[in-house]
């Protein structure tokens, strides 16, 4: 996920995560079955066991140091793999080539999926810590390391109530978040064709440890890139007149898509289009033949993006006219597939919002705004009810706070069993909750 800092959410040190807190906690029962056994805490608590913390601190430093790029975690899938066997857990592999599908619990009732991504970003880490990446270029400043480490910490604290489980949870290790849509590829191979619904968690930088974020409806938006080619008449900088000059055209194009958002887009309807790219000539006489730009654009729906699509098409097209040139429009949605948005189910929220106040306390429960980045767990939530948290990594005693893809993200490990008792917490008492349901 690509989220610019969320500095409005960040705020006031509520951090009243003082385990003291947590011990005279009520007992949070996780369903008004009286045959539940096991309390939101006692999962945080296990996670929190210095031999389980450092089980988990020492795979996600090993993640860290070897990051790999979109569906290149071979290594990062072994991992997985080999961790799983470890604790005794099936599992489908490869599903879309690095992913695996581990799977705890009854084997029959409600199914609920957990899904962590596992890539990392062509970024060189610019951090200097003991387990700073060893791979030049790359980094997993996302924090789909964390993602990765809380998800096997969940598997185990599920795998350690397994007799419990009142139905089955998925346990989705996705391959390529970053731009490559590794949900798409997951869904498109079916293993989660049986899943009623599915929960996931992304680090957030601005956020303290200890807390989480999250809100119903749209969270993330859809998002979408186009490339257009302007092709005009080259010629002598001289005289332009014998000429067609893209330049000129693509200027005009260029500002006219600004116009999309500013006056035909309802100001409350967020919106972006941003040209990120520009190639022309290579001369200060000569006018090109042609030129080439492109960008991103997104909204909070996909009628949005929709509208967006038409619109950029449109738009270059008849500027490239007006200036006697010709424009041809790539949408790349063949080799990279759109974001839908983000959309968190009501009802799931709901559920999330129980489990969560009841795990970090209410206060440590925040709200959490919408963003333009995108998110391909939106493929998981277009399909069936989702919902994706926020989880505070935040800790300026360690480091000073950067942003989600900065070279400088550092993160809190502190948040590792928070992070691995929500998701298991999460799971449990949904199948709980929809046992009788099946
Ligand atoms: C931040 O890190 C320091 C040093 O490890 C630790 O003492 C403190 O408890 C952490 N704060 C939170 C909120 O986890
Ligand atoms: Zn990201
Ligand atoms: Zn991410």
């Amino acid at each position: 996920m690509a989220s610019p800092p969320s500095h409005l959410l960040l705020s006031s040190s509520l951090l009243i995560i003082s385990t003291i807190a947590f011990t005279f906690s009520p007992f949070s029962r996780a369903s008004d079955n009286p045959e539940t056994q096991y309390s939101f805490q006692e999962l945080l608590e296990s996670a929190r066991e210095p031999e389980f913390f450092d089980w988990m601190i020492s795979i996600r430093r090993r993640i860290h140091q070897n990051p790999e790029l979109a569906f290149e975690e071979f290594e990062t899938s072994a991992l997985v793999r080999a961790q799983l066997d470890e604790l005794g857990i099936k599992y489908l592999w490869p599903v879309a080539k690095t992913g695996v599908l581990g799977s705890v619990g009854s084997g029959s009732g409600p199914r609920f999926a957990i899904r962590a991504d596992m890539d990392a970003l062509p970024l060189q880490e610019l951090v200097d810590w003991e387990y700073k990446s060893k791979r030049k270029g790359k980094m997993h400043a996302c924090g789909h390391d964390v993602h990765t480490t809380m998800l096997l910490g969940a598997a185990k604290l599920l795998q350690q109530k397994k007799d419990e489980l009142k139905g089955t949870v998925k346990l989705v290790f996705q391959p390529a978040e970053e731009g490559h849509a590794g949900a798409y590829f997951m869904l498109q191979e079916g293993v989660l064709d049986d899943v009623q619904a599915i929960f996931g968690i992304h680090i957030e930088p601005y956020l303290p440890t200890g807390t989480i974020a999250c809100r119903p409806g749209p969270v993330l938006a859809a998002s979408a890139r186009f490339v257009a080619v302007i092709k005009g008449k080259g010629g002598h900088a001289a005289a332009p007149h014998n000429a067609a000059d893209p330049v000129l055209a693509a200027s005009f194009a260029i500002l006219s898509l600004q116009q999309i958002v500013s006056r035909e887009s309802d100001p409350l309807d967020a919106r972006v289009v941003s040209v990120g790219f520009i190639k022309a000539g290579d001369a200060h006489n000569v006018i090109p033949e042609s030129v080439t730009f492109g960008g991103t654009f997104r909204s909070l729906t996909t009628e949005g993006i929709v509208y967006l699509t038409r619109r950029i098409k449109e738009i270059i097209e008849t500027q490239s006219a007006v200036h006697r040139c010709t424009a041809s429009l790539d949408f790349m949605e063949k080799k990279l597939i759109p974001y839908p948005p983000t959309i968190n189910d009501e009802e799931m929220y709901a559920h999330i919002k129980m489990v969560g106040e009841s795990l970090v306390g209410k206060a440590n429960f925040k709200p959490s705004i919408p963003a333009m980045g995108a998110e391909d767990f939106g493929f998981y939530s277009q399909r069936m009810p989702g919902a994706v948290i926020q989880l505070g990594t935040q800790n300026e005693t360690l480091a000073p706070t950067y942003m989600l893809h900065s070279p400088y993200l550092f993160v809190d490990e502190q948040a590792l069993p928070v992070g691995a008792a929500m998701y298991a917490a999460v799971a449990m008492s949904y199948l709980e909750r929809h046992t009788s349901e099946l």
